[in-house]
């Protein structure tokens, strides 16, 4: 059977990966997006965000010729079989979700699939609350389902930012939210022809495919704060260590070992504003969101653990200079999207504290906000000279090399705050030496 033609609607992290990854499994591919400075960069090669691996996908799918990045939705639509919508779900104010992307979205594909003859296949990527599908997009194309001119399935994505193209590639799983048997084996034949072995596949209606994807981004988030409060229980008891309790416990396989891992608190695009997605849809059914609000809680709380760390060490003083290892909210990404970074320099700036800070590739996202609040600095060495204190905020590789007297011979005074616990404390007894989760 014929390869699908495909169609990507927004390319952000989610929908370019998958534009570049179905090129490079043979699919004629169409990449969409409104942002014409983004289509002209793509063109060039040139991603607008850093993603392992993503600039020589990009490259080679250049090359293959097989794909073609536009902003003309119309002839995208009409030269394929199968498009993803990848748009953007952000939060409002209040951490609704704003559907304005969507909305959009559909009402123009809608406007170019009615003139369509053939059959097209709609496979809704964005995350979106339970019901939204059914609720505000299957209604817009209503009478071209019924003609069977279309269908729409939803397909949550599972992939991380810092591994988008192998999460891509190889899947734990595909969940495919379907109201008919039809459009989901379509879909499921396209997944047989991407991977050569089809990943485990589950078929349900397309509701419950929706709200997997929140239960999946709300339970990551609830493991984190879990650890969080522990984390914050060791820090009160002399000689206990998060890390080894996080051990222990994720040997049992009913809890199991990932995700476990104490810190400043989680950041990025995606759990932080699901969870305020899932918070706020759960107030319609009585108290059916006070966990997720408890999850927010603690880590909303998180990052002042650090300051508050740096109040003990007294350096909340205007005469301090604080160095900042670490500014995407993980490491492999330039993102810093709700990243503790932000917040943390943020309450430094209020006390007057002197700011320097490095990342390997966040400094330009940040300069975009902290302008001249704070001193950019090209390496690790020069962020850590003449400061009164380290405190590392991402878990980059490059922090973990950095060797005790790389600190002693470039800093004032030997402070340390490990807030992603990369370093050993045991080779940093002659340091005033702070980690999240370690009793002192
Ligand atoms: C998350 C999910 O992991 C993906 O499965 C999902 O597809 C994605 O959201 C999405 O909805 O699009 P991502 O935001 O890229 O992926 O990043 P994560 O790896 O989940 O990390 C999120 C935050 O949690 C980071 O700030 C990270 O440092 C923190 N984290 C993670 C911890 O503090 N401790 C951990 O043990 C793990």
């Amino acid at each position: 059977m014929k390869k699908p033609r495909i169609s990507v609607i927004g390319l952000g992290f989610v929908g370019l990966s998958i534009a570049v990854t179905n090129t490079k499994k043979g699919f004629i591919t169409k990449g969409v997006d409104v942002d014409k400075t983004k289509i002209k960069n793509l063109k060039k090669g040139m991603p607008d965000f850093f993603e392992p691996n993503l600039q020589i996908c990009l490259k080679k799918s250049l090359k293959s010729g097989l794909v073609e990045f536009t902003t003309n939705l119309e002839d995208s639509l009409l030269n394929s079989e199968l498009s993803f919508l990848c748009v953007g779900t952000p939060s409002l104010k209040d951490g609704s979700m704003d559907l304005s992307y969507i909305k959009s979205a559909t009402k123009r594909i809608y406007d170019i699939l009615k003139n369509k003859k053939r059959y097209h296949l709609l496979v809704i990527k964005s995350t979106v609350l339970p019901q939204t599908t059914t609720k505000e997009i299957i209604p817009v194309f209503k009478d071209l389902i019924k003609k069977e001119k279309m269908d729409v399935v939803t397909n949550p994505e599972f992939l991380r930012e810092g591994n988008a193209i192998s999460d891509v590639l190889s899947p734990h799983l595909i969940v495919i939210g379907e109201y008919n048997h039809k459009s989901g084996k379509l879909l499921e034949n396209y997944y047989r022809k991407f991977y050569r072995k089809l990943p485990e596949t589950i078929h349900t209606n397309i509701t419950t495919a929706e709200l997997i994807k929140y239960a999946n981004n709300a339970f990551l988030a609830t493991k984190i704060s879990f650890i969080n409060s522990l984390a914050n229980l060791c820090q009160n008891l002399p000689g206990t260590d998060v890390n080894m309790i996080a051990k222990a416990i994720g040997k049992d396989p009913r809890i199991g070992p990932l995700f476990l891992q104490a810190g400043p608190g989680f950041g990025g695009s995606c759990l932080p504003k699901d969870l305020l997605a899932i918070i706020n849809f759960s107030q319609k059914f009585d108290n059916a969101g006070i966990l997720f609000k408890a999850v927010d809680q603690v880590n909303k709380n998180q990052p002042k653990r650090v300051i508050f760390l740096l109040d003990k060490m007294k350096l909340l003083h205007p005469k301090k200079t604080i160095s900042i290892l670490g500014l995407s909210f993980k490491k492999n990404t330039d993102d810093i999207r709700m990243a503790v970074s932000i917040s943390i320099v943020k309450d430094l700036i209020k006390k007057g504290v002197k700011i320097k800070v490095y990342d390997p590739m966040a400094m330009e996202n940040f300069r975009q906000l902290f302008f001249k609040k704070v001193t950019y600095c090209a390496s690790i060495n020069e962020c850590l000279k003449d400061s009164d204190c380290c405190l590392i905020l991402t878990e980059w590789d490059s922090f973990r090399k950095i060797a005790p007297n790389q600190f002693s011979k470039l800093m004032k005074k030997p402070n340390i705050i490990d807030a992603r616990r990369i370093l050993d404390p045991t080779k940093f007894s002659n340091f005033n030496f702070h980690a999240i989760g370690l009793g002192e």
